[in-house]
């Protein structure tokens, strides 16, 4: 090979490596999560940290201490969002913000919307042992409550109404108490809210929480759209009686008719071309004994679709046919809307492609892919150019203790997520 040729490969290689630089800490990441899974650890060794808990309280505190050693601005707004701020070279530019939630469902798993977080505080610590300060003022966000209605993301969009403060979650707290307990303020709530220009860009990591990332071997997702998702709680009364002395053809139960509602759930979804999805996930059957015939019981109901109209479309078909299984059974039936509403999202463009040029730089391979689950991005999307990352879940399983992304998948989107606010803090 001539010296020529052997110059030039040398040059290249170089020039790959140096853009590559900096890179994220893969240990260190992962340290953070096991360290963030310790808060609500239970004896059965998996972790219960639903928003507004005594662990949540305790995790987001310990976030808190970490990003002011990290050096930042810290402090939790009136939505209970816990915000911290590294300053910029230039402070008359609008910050680049990223984030993500550590609250959890019941039952979850370490890794939804823990790898984004944990990741973020990656990026600050790694831009701090590389000495780099950006011309952007940097802004982490740690979302309050995203899985009970993103509500934190839905503050600071400004859409996050009275009637939303009422929705009480599985520690028994509403969202108002919950926005007390994490050191929020509901009197003041509105001034969190963002104007439409205030955020250069918003950017979210996320675990993919399906399939198709492993499946396909493929290393990074660009997110290009989120579903919107619309919750329900369904209420049937009919009437608690003997279940002995009550005739199977004189009973009012509705127990039985909420069964039959479920079953129509499923089929009604499916019965519509598309990707939509419906599903009960939580029932209450009072009084809850096996001599009483159920007189009362409250189910949920989600709808999710990329259309809003789409799910409104379904929704009316399963109120209707909710309806009528109601008359049928002999009970009343009343459907009263949650107010936890997230709008289909659509992922801006030139941030789809300034993640996708990043992860090329680093070697990484991609795919253009919907999110299925909905995320604090959306409601960000209403109020910033946004974009959103997708690392791959292990056999596509999520929202549950067996969710599972490695190390080596983590600091890959950790390391996306630092050259695409790096490259956005040039471009901008
Ligand atoms: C949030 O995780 C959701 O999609 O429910
Ligand atoms: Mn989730
Ligand atoms: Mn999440």
């Amino acid at each position: 090979m001539s010296l020529r040729i052997l110059t030039l490969l040398f040059f290249f290689g170089c020039s790959i490596v140096l853009a590559q630089k900096p890179k994220v800490n893969q240990d260190r990441l992962e340290q953070r999560i096991f360290e963030l899974a310790k808060f609500g650890l239970q004896e059965n060794g998996e972790t219960e940290r639903v928003a507004f808990s005594d662990a949540d309280v305790a995790a987001q505190k310990w976030v808190m201490n970490t990003l002011t050693n990290l050096g930042l601005e810290v402090h939790i707004d009136f939505a209970g969002n816990v915000i911290g701020t590294r300053k910029g070279k230039n402070a008359s530019l609008k910050p680049i913000s990223f984030g993500s939630h550590i609250d959890r469902v019941p039952n979850g798993g370490n890794y939804d919307g823990c790898v984004g977080s944990m990741a973020s505080l990656e990026v600050l610590e790694v831009l701090n042992e590389n000495k780099i300060t950006t011309k952007h003022p940097l802004e982490i966000i740690i979302f309050s409550n995203e899985e009970g209605g993103v509500m934190g993301s839905r503050a600071l969009a400004g859409h996050l109404g009275k009637s939303a403060l009422e929705v009480v979650n599985s520690t028994g707290y509403s969202m108002g108490e919950g926005i007390m307990r994490l050191g929020g303020d509901t009197t003041r709530i509105k001034e969190v809210a963002r104007k439409k220009d205030e955020i250069a860009a918003f950017l979210e990591l996320h675990i993919e929480q399906g399939g198709t990332l492993e499946k396909e071997n493929i290393d990074i997702g660009i997110v290009e759209g989120i579903v919107g998702l619309k919750w329900w709680e369904v209420e049937f009364t009919g009437f608690s009686n003997h279940a002995g002395t009550t005739p199977m053809n004189a009973r009012q139960d509705a127990l039985l008719a909420a069964a039959k509602f479920i079953i129509a759930v499923n089929e009604i979804t499916n019965s519509f071309e598309g990707a939509q999805v419906g599903t009960v996930g939580k029932i209450n059957a009072e009084p809850g004994a096996p001599n009483v015939i159920p007189g009362k019981v409250i189910t949920s109901l989600e709808v999710r679709d990329l259309s809003s109209e789409v799910i409104e479309k379904v929704y009316h078909a399963i109120e209707s046919k909710g309806k009528e299984i109601a008359k049928a059974s002999d009970v009343q039936i009343e459907f009263r809307p949650l107010d936890t509403t997230a709008d289909p999202a659509i992922m801006t463009s030139n941030i789809q492609d300034a993640i996708g040029k990043s992860a090329e730089k680093l070697g990484l391979s991609t795919k253009r892919m919907p999110s299925g689950a909905g995320h604090d991005a959306q409601d960000m999307a209403l109020i910033a150019p946004t974009g959103m990352i997708f690392v791959p879940s292990k056999g596509g399983i999520s929202h549950s203790p067996k969710e599972f992304t490695s190390a080596a998948d983590m600091a890959n989107g950790a390391n996306v997520l630092l050259h695409t606010i790096l490259a956005l803090d040039k471009k901008l």
